[in-house]
């Protein structure tokens, strides 16, 4: 089942003259910086995480997905594409900042095209990580996204008469230098998927432009922008991988920092037939 993520979400679509652009971007640097570095990091993180204890106890308040999410779902259903702030209520927003895990649970980039800290990752199919023990506020919140009620929830989102699962789960820090190269994922080429729903929270940021708002764009120089998203706290975009729109974000620019969720959700049909 890891191949199969992997090819969902791999960016194609990328423009060479977009690179080439890029290429001297000094906001690049510290990106490639962390990079080069990312072998000595990845050892030091893992060293942190074998020697942290387990928590005690467990935060009281429970995922809540506010009714924002289907306020939006009429603009989905016409454009693709739809954004909702305060997509948490506030008692569960405010111990997911305070409980936010520690930068070393999630591992340095690998690849300039897509430079964030990436980790906390869940997919269908897999066991929970032992990660989500240390985390006991980020369990809940992939524990809801994982009911029925949430993937009906989503089913009515899209307004179409097929069920959908919770895929994919995976958490993000990006900084100043990060960048999203515009692409689309891999299954937009994929006959045998109609809607590959990406619900991407905006956990926490200080948000404006070049802040790691994921934008959507008609192009793959990312310049003509269909949407840049500005509020990056409890907020949340959801977009269709089949939809026929970009979407990445340039270099963040000094001082920027950005949290972030991404959850995917399938076809039922589709996932069954892998
Ligand atoms: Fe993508």
């Amino acid at each position: 089942m890891k191949s199969g993520i992997m090819f969902f979400i791999m960016a194609v679509n990328i423009s060479p003259e977009y690179l080439k652009a890029q290429k001297n971007n000094p906001r690049l640097w510290y990106g490639r910086f962390r990079i080069k570095i990312a072998p000595i990091t990845k050892k030091i993180r893992q060293f942190l995480r074998d020697t942290t204890p387990e928590p005690k106890s467990t935060p009281a308040a429970e995922c809540h997905i506010t009714n924002n999410l289907e306020t939006q779902a009429s603009h989905f259903q016409e454009h693709g594409w739809a954004f909702v702030e305060n997509i948490f209520d506030q008692s569960f927003y405010k111990e997911l900042i305070k409980y936010w895990p520690k930068r070393y649970w999630l591992e340095p980039p690998t690849k300039i095209t897509k430079n964030y800290d990436r980790g906390m990752a869940w997919s269908y199919g897999e066991p929970v990580p032992e990660s989500f023990k240390y985390h006991p506020t980020v369990k809940k919140m992939l524990d809801y996204l994982r009911t029925e009620k949430f993937q009906n929830r989503i089913k009515n989102f899209i307004g179409k008469d097929k069920d959908f699962v919770s895929y994919s789960f995976a958490m993000h820090k990006s900084y100043p230098g990060t960048q999203v190269v515009p692409h689309r994922d891999g299954i937009y080429n994929n006959d045998l998927a109609q809607n590959v729903i990406n619900v991407f929270f905006f956990v926490n940021g200080n948000g404006g432009k070049n802040a790691g708002g994921l934008t959507l764009t008609n192009d793959a120089m990312g310049d003509d922008v269909i949407f840049e998203p500005t509020n990056l706290k409890n907020s949340c975009l959801i977009y269709d991988s089949k939809a026929p729109f970009y979407h990445g974000f340039k270099p963040m620019r000094l001082g920027r920092y950005r949290w972030s969720i991404g959850a995917q959700f399938l076809e039922k049909d589709f996932v069954e037939k892998q």
